[in-house]
């Protein structure tokens, strides 16, 4: 049913190391709680990859005594070096002894699963031979849970945090929710909304997060709230929540001494502020340096604010792509250490391709945060199948001709994923987005890992470790981000979709009481051309990027067609470098979105002798509906832009369904 995610560790048909008898673990530091559930995890995946021929006949794994050789020794004592999770995994073949080792106790637990990963991919024990720490520090997911159990833009279900029953009830699935993060790396979580509830600042729920994070620390996982900007005034009692008001500032501290006391490893606050109506420094006339600093102040050297770069109001009216660079660049420089700004991939809202945010690069004396969504809020929810871990390599690898690629700037500070987390049975809401969770972390930790790679294993752990099926569905999973780009919003279009829920086309939507909020907006389509001027004849975006980046994209002749129409405004005839006129090559483009939806479902089809009757059919189904809602986009949108440019469908192409 899912439940398990890539921690199913199947059972092994054949591998010649379950038959030299029942392995044996030795941990060392062994009453450590990290090392208690390293070793923990360790027996119940060695016992699972054994499986139901119960190799060894036994419910648990012999413990090894000091000094006597042990299958698997875990040795994570600490040796002063500071404990970021680097850890090594190496088999001695004389004394058959495995090895996991590092300086403190998470390394042992990130050497177990790292171990277990290989395993299950077949790997003999004895084989692996690891070497790893991470990219980068941050490594954290961002839930847009509110406290009423109301996941925002979530499609699996309800929130895992029971507010309701915490403290006195922690549920199961937290710890399971720990040890799979934790298995890829995840190290810290933001437990609610980004538009927060003053709820998590109060007397009654500081317990309850104490309780989540007390369950969350074995695992490495440092727990981090969302704080509203407001809340002073809004809970506090005072008459403002101006950031330079000395009892607003005394206010936060005692509220962040009251936290620090029940949790005293509390990550601290994000932070949306001045952004889709959220209250903020702004407010009062002060900057976004100001509001953060004071609440960096309160947190102390106890832990980090991150203030969010994704601010969106009606500041800019000429495009807003460009408000979140201009109010920030200027306070380069001006944050405190212990603040962070995390900024989303693009400039607008993660869209299926955006160009990388142009603050990347931009804001030297700034510790910028890159944050990705993994719920698929444009991407056609849980139903559509869209692996992302393409999306994100195409961005931690775009250079930003500031010194360095995404992933370089982010390196020193960390990475967010919106969580994809619900009450579903299954985690995520389809089988195959627990993928992005896994690719996130693995990214996280790791931005070289290609998204191939990462697709394999996740697939081989999830799915079947068998050749042909990994052979097959590796390429339908890479190629789906760039199949859900082409039916959706192709050649560099971008917010096509349907009003407030964001499923589904919307290009005619012209009439909301905002421009920006109007696909029209975007598109800018007429009857001469479509697409958005963002050069020095237009709203000018370009010149936030480094010179030599704006230089790839400032002649609609250079641009790559993936970016065309972000950046420019081009007639219907424009002749594309495939030689087609634009019109031919976009709705070439919906075509192939929906071709390769088709050769997706066909691959998964001849796939059914790999996968369980269960999660085959609940994959195959909604391929089904993915099929049929490529078919809408690319109908819809080219009805729509027929309509207002009065070119018939190219000819050559497909005659109606
Ligand atoms: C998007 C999304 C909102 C969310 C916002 C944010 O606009 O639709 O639901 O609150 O991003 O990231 O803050």
């Amino acid at each position: 049913d899912g439940y398990a995610l890539w921690l199913r560790h199947a059972p092994l048909e054949d591998a010649p190391w379950l038959d030299r008898g029942p392995p044996s673990i030795y941990a060392r530091n062994g009453d450590d709680p990290t090392i208690k559930v390293a070793t923990a995890e360790l027996e119940r995946g060695l016992l699972k990859l054994g499986g139901k021929r119960d190799p060894w006949g036994v419910g648990t794994m012999p413990r090894s005594l000091p000094n006597t050789p042990a299958s698997f020794e875990l040795d994570c004592r600490g040796d002063g070096k500071p404990n970021d999770g680097r850890f090594r995994v190496a088999a001695d073949r004389s004394n058959k002894t495995v090895k996991i080792s590092g300086p403190g106790s998470i390394s042992c637990l990130y050497g177990v699963y790292a171990l277990l990963r290989e395993l299950s991919q077949g790997e003999d024990p004895l084989a692996v031979n690891l070497d790893e720490k991470p990219a980068m520090p941050l490594r954290m997911l961002n839930h847009w849970d509110n406290p009423d159990g109301y996941v925002e833009r979530g499609y699996s279900g309800r929130s895992i945090f029971d507010w309701w029953r915490l403290p006195d009830h922690l549920d199961q699935r937290l710890l399971d929710y720990a040890s799979a993060n934790a298995s890829i790396g995840i190290n810290g979580t933001v437990v609610n909304n980004v538009n927060a509830s003053p709820l998590f600042l109060t007397d009654r729920y500081i317990p309850k997060l104490k309780r989540v994070a007390d369950a969350l620390r074995p695992y490495g996982i440092r727990l981090y709230i969302s704080a509203r900007f407001s809340a002073p005034h809004e809970i506090g009692g005072l008459p403002t929540a101006d950031p330079l008001d000395p009892r607003v500032e005394a206010w936060w501290k005692e509220r962040a001494d009251e936290i620090y006391a029940a949790i005293p490893d509390f990550g601290g606050f994000l932070v949306k502020a001045n952004s889709e109506g959220q209250p903020g420094p702004q407010d009062y006339g002060r900057t976004h340096a100001d509001g953060a600093n004071m609440m960096a102040r309160a947190i102390g050297d106890r832990g980090t604010v991150i203030w969010r770069a994704f601010v969106y109001s009606e500041v800019d009216p000429t495009d807003r792509a460009k408000q979140a660079y201009a109010e920030f660049v200027p306070l380069d420089g001006k944050f405190a250490g212990n603040v962070i700004v995390q900024v989303k991939n693009g400039a607008i809202d993660f869209q299926p391709r955006e160009p990388f945010h142009p603050l990347f690069g931009a804001m030297p004396k700034t510790r910028l945060m890159l944050e990705t969504q993994l719920t698929k809020e444009y991407l056609g929810f849980a139903t559509h199948l869209v692996f992302l871990a393409p999306m994100w390599e195409e961005v931690l690898r775009a250079d930003t001709g500031r010194g360095g690629t995404v992933a370089d700037v982010i390196a020193p500070v960390g990475m967010a994923g919106v969580a994809n987390t619900g009450s579903d049975r299954n985690w995520s809401g389809s089988h195959f987005d627990q993928a992005n969770w896994y690719a996130f972390g693995r990214l996280a930790w790791d931005p070289g890992l290609s998204s191939e790679a990462i697709a394999r294993e996740w697939a081989a752990q999830t799915f079947s470790r068998e050749q042909p099926f990994l052979d097959a569905v590796v390429p339908l999973m890479l190629g789906s981000r760039q199949a859900a780009v082409d039916y959706m919003t192709p050649l560099g279009l971008t917010h096509q979709m349907a009003t407030g829920h964001h499923y589904g086309p919307g290009p005619w939507v012209a009439d909301l009481a905002r421009p920006e909020w109007n696909p029209m907006y975007y598109s800018r389509a007429d009857k001469e051309g479509i697409g958005f001027d963002r050069t020095a004849s237009g709203s000018n975006a370009l010149s936030q990027y480094a010179p030599a980046v704006a230089a790839q994209w400032d002649e609609p002749g250079k641009t790559s067609p993936d970016y065309l129409l972000w950046f420019h405004h081009v007639t219907w005839d424009f002749a594309m470098p495939s030689g087609k006129p634009l019109w031919n090559e976009l709705v070439g483009r919906y075509d192939a979105g929906v071709a390769r939806v088709d050769a997706m479902a066909q691959t998964w089809a001849s796939l059914e002798p790999y996968v369980d009757a269960q999660r085959f059919t609940d994959v195959a189904e909604n391929l089904r509906i993915q099929q049929q809602e490529a078919r809408w986009w690319r109908d819809a949108s080219i009805a729509y832009w027929q309509s207002i440019n009065g070119l018939g469908l190219p000819a050559g192409t497909r005659p109606p369904e």
